[in-house]
């Protein structure tokens, strides 16, 4: 067996330790000495600390919110520990600590031993973690809407359509009943707008054959001008701006016009008919977290407006089919879940931003045909 050490010999290893920084506190929390890990994690030199109080190694903020004294109270009265505290370097950066202080006291001496690790790669790996698994459950459970949306809307259409041939056969009876030709219109239009309503709802769960077709982002947006123009109403001023040498992308028209439909009106709604829009192409280098591999180039269109922006607290339900914020009949719910379904089945994604005119901004990204 290997003799141990003697006294001297593990305390010469212990201030020589360099992964772990190590001080020694007096009664009132001033530095009595260091190992050669406060060089190590803090960048102080040997003895540099000495004699200074030990919340210099602590954030405005924390010293500010009192976690010092807070923990050099709790040492007193036993032991204190807190891991992923920022702490502060001799050249004022930070890092983010595991940290542990505990009572030496003797018989004649009050002190507080005080020791930190630096554990930032652990505590970031956990931040990422975390994130990924964010995401992840965000996705899922847009899948699972997207599938319930799907069988609804299927059923929906089925009946839908019974109900719009039921109606079409009554119309063409012709019976010359003014009043009952009336009734027979708006039950149509109705018809109509479900037609449109299970449209948008088979888009978001991805139930719509596309027909991709090749196409320049800004021969689209120039052909259809008018149109947005006439959908943002008067009190709207719409600015198109798009990069030139856009690449082509392959893209289902009437979706994508239907998804800049939508756009448009959100921002006309949220700004109440009155404001700025601004339509933006440019090309974008980046990969889907879905999708591992090198960075390629997106088209990405983004609709960004002078309203009141999507707040923080709702940016992550915007997507749902049925999430609105606008009185019954106002809002369907179903706008921005078209837009996710379609970039999704198109091979991009769509975000939610904010835009240089101080509201929302929707990105939709479309994989360029290279
Ligand atoms: N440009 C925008 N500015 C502010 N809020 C928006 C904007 N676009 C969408 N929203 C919010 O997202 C919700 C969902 O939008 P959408 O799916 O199009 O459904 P709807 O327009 O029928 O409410 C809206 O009710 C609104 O709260
Ligand atoms: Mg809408």
């Amino acid at each position: 067996m290997v003799p141990d050490r003697t006294d001297d010999a593990w305390l010469q290893d212990i201030r020589k330790l360099r992964s772990y920084a190590i001080v020694r506190l007096d009664g009132d929390g001033r530095v009595l000495g260091c190992n050669a890990g406060v060089e190590a994690i803090f960048g102080y030199a040997p003895n540099e600390l000495n004699g200074r109080h030990f919340s210099c190694l602590f954030s405005e903020s924390d010293i500010a919110r009192g976690v010092d004294q807070q923990a050099f109270v709790q040492a007193l009265a036993g032991d204190f520990e807190q891991i992923g505290l920022a702490m502060v370097r001799k050249d004022d950066s930070r890092f983010r600590a595991s940290l542990m202080l505990e009572d030496m006291s003797s018989d004649d001496a009050v002190s507080v031993m005080m020791v930190i690790r630096d554990i930032t790669g652990f505590f970031n790996t956990q931040k990422r973690v975390r994130e990924a698994q964010e995401l992840t459950l965000r996705g899922q459970r847009l899948d699972a809407v997207g599938k319930l949306t799907l069988g609804l809307s299927h059923d929906f259409n089925n009946l839908r359509s019974v109900i719009g041939n039921s109606l079409d056969m009554l119309a063409a009876r012709r019976t010359g009943d003014e009043a009952a030709r009336r009734i027979l219109d708006i039950a149509l239009r109705a018809v109509e707008r479900g037609t449109r309503l299970t449209r948008q709802m088979l888009a978001f769960g991805g139930g719509h054959a596309l027909v991709p077709q090749f196409s320049q982002v800004d021969g689209l947006l120039q052909t259809s001008q008018e149109l947005y123009e006439r959908v943002c109403g008067e009190g709207v001023a719409l600015e198109i701006r798009t990069d030139a040498g856009l690449p082509p992308i392959t893209v289902d028209v009437a979706q994508f016009e239907a998804a800049l439909l939508n756009l448009l009106s959100n921002s006309r709604d949220a700004m109440k008919g009155v404001g700025r829009v601004l339509v933006e192409a440019r090309t974008e280098m980046m990969t889907l977290p879905a999708m591992k591999g090198a960075d390629r180039p997106f088209v990405c269109i983004t609709v960004g407006d002078s309203g009141p922006g999507i707040g923080g607290d709702i940016r992550d339900n915007v997507f749902e089919p049925f999430f609105t914020t606008k009185a019954v009949g106002d809002g369907s719910g179903l706008g921005l879940s078209q837009v996710h379904g379609f970039a999704a089945q198109s091979g991009g994604v769509a975000t939610i931003g904010t835009s240089p005119l101080g509201g929302a901004a929707v990105a939709i990204y479309l994989p360029a045909v290279v």
